[in-house]
């Protein structure tokens, strides 16, 4: 049995995308078990870029089966231009791309849901994507939600959006003074998404365990990241899905005991998108550096990135959390020509300094990174396996080895699928 984890170790955008792209070759069915198209996970191939919002990023190759999971919510437009531009692309093999029926719709109400309370927050604001996905998530565990499996019933799905509209449209017009949704017109047009979507659709768990018990190779491909999620991030400035390796389990419908690797995704440096404390947060001439050299600007969003040195507290309860068994560094290139990197080691917290996340927002607010400095490396083009690597690389992989206690299993130094060195190969461990 050889099933592997991809997760963000971070505050997402760690380069996820990539590393799945990149272990898909040695994987049978790629799965992504949580989130939405609040994701973006950007894969560059032979200089062509494709942005993955809902559908597996094991997708470009063309022998293997994505699976869309129970815990992921999909809005069915963003899914179906997805299936569009990958056809295009000649990258979409329908008999290789299933849906579990138990996965919820992200419907037109929870979108605008979404962006009239981040409105209403005002500078309390999550600094959300708005897609939707917090009130989908909302709707889901108070057993409102509409699941894929309604959708694609016409009249099950007419009787459970009558029920909910209901409601939705007293607490529309009570809170914010919108005028409401139609359920006609919602009917109408989620009636076209389905039917572009019903051949897709299967008994999700069902498919994956058969899978296993067959020897079947899975990769899973986490969303956002470990510091977003909604239980173990920087709450209230998280997602709404449990983006840590427990979200895999309840996400996809298999056990614990199925996953043999968990692999951890961080840039060798950090980023966040929307709000929320970022302890190790650059606000000078470095942050731009970082941000101009990575291009960090969102991928779903097109909001600039904020950035900052690598946060090794973070990481390390990461690795706690997740139970990484690898990490991935990404984006080392983007440090080419520092001559001196910073990685916090540890938090002052008013008079004591520590060396853990607090759990409680206000105290994590508080945290002043405390800092290690490391020589930087000039260059990393050269770098095509662990040998030519410069001395500098290898002591800042051995410092962030030895202070997570997690072997990094990948080293990322450029966008492009080539541009990769594997110590290690997770599915050969
Ligand atoms: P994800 O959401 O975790 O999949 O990450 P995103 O795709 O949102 O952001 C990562 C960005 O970094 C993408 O534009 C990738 O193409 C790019 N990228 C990934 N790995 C590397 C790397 O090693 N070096 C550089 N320069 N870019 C990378
Ligand atoms: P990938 O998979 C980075 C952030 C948003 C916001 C918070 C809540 O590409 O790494 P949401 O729309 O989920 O309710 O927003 O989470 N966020 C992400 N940040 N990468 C992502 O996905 C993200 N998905 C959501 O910016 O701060
Ligand atoms: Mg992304």
């Amino acid at each position: 049995m050889d099933n592997v984890a991809v997760i963000g170790a971070q505050w997402g955008d760690e380069g996820k995308g990539k590393i799945v792209d990149l272990l898909t070759e040695s994987a049978d069915v790629i799965v992504r078990f949580q989130g939405g198209n609040n994701a973006g996970h950007t894969l560059v191939v032979n200089n062509e870029k494709f942005i993955f919002h809902l559908i597996p990023s094991g997708m470009l190759h063309k022998d293997k089966t994505c699976l869309i999971g129970p815990g992921v919510v999909i809005d069915p437009k963003v899914l179906l231009e997805e299936i569009d531009n990958l056809t295009k692309h000649g990258f979409f093999v329908r008999k290789n791309f299933k849906i579990s029926g138990t996965a919820h719709v992200i419907m037109p109400y929870h979108r605008e849901i979404d962006i009239l309370c981040e409105r209403k927050k005002g500078a309390k604001k999550i600094g959300t994507t708005g897609r939707g996905i917090g009130p989908a998530y909302e709707y889901k565990v108070g057993r409102r939600g509409i699941r894929v499996w309604d959708l694609i019933h016409p009249e099950q799905f007419r009787q459970k959006l009558d029920d909910v509209l209901s409601d939705v449209n007293d607490y529309v017009k009570a809170v914010f003074g919108h005028r409401g949704f139609d359920a006609d017109n919602i009917y109408r047009e989620y009636n076209s998404y389905a039917d572009k979507i019903r051949e897709f659709v299967v008994e999700g768990p069902l498919y994956l365990n058969g899978e296993i018990s067959k020897n079947k190779k899975v990769l899973f491909e986490g969303a956002q990241g470990t510091m977003l999620d909604v239980d173990h991030g920087t709450y209230p400035f998280v997602t709404s899905s449990n983006t840590t390796a427990g979200g895999i389990c309840t996400g996809s419908g298999i056990s614990p005991t199925r996953i043999t690797e968990i692999i951890g995704v961080s840039k060798a440096y950090t980023t966040r998108v929307g709000e929320g404390p970022f302890p190790t947060e650059l606000f000078g001439d470095m942050g731009d550096r970082i941000r101009s050299m990575g291009a960090e600007y969102g991928a779903t969003t097109g909001r600039p990135r904020r950035c900052g040195w690598l946060d090794l507290v973070a990481l390390k309860y990461s690795a706690m959390v997740n139970g990484l068994t690898g990490i991935a560094i990404t984006k080392a290139d983007v440090l080419n020509g520092i001559s001196r990197i910073k990685l916090a080691t540890s938090y002052s917290m008013g008079t004591r300094t520590i060396d853990y996340v607090p759990s409680n927002i206000a105290e994590f607010e508080k945290c002043k990174p405390e800092y290690e400095e490391l020589d930087g490396w000039e260059t990393l083009d050269a770098a095509k396996g662990p040998d030519p690597l410069p001395q500098a690389v290898k002591r800042y992989i051995g410092f962030i080895e030895s202070y997570t206690g997690v072997k990094v299993y990948i080293l990322s130094v450029g966008a492009d699928r080539e541009k990769t060195i594997i110590f290690r190969d997770p599915f050969k461990a």
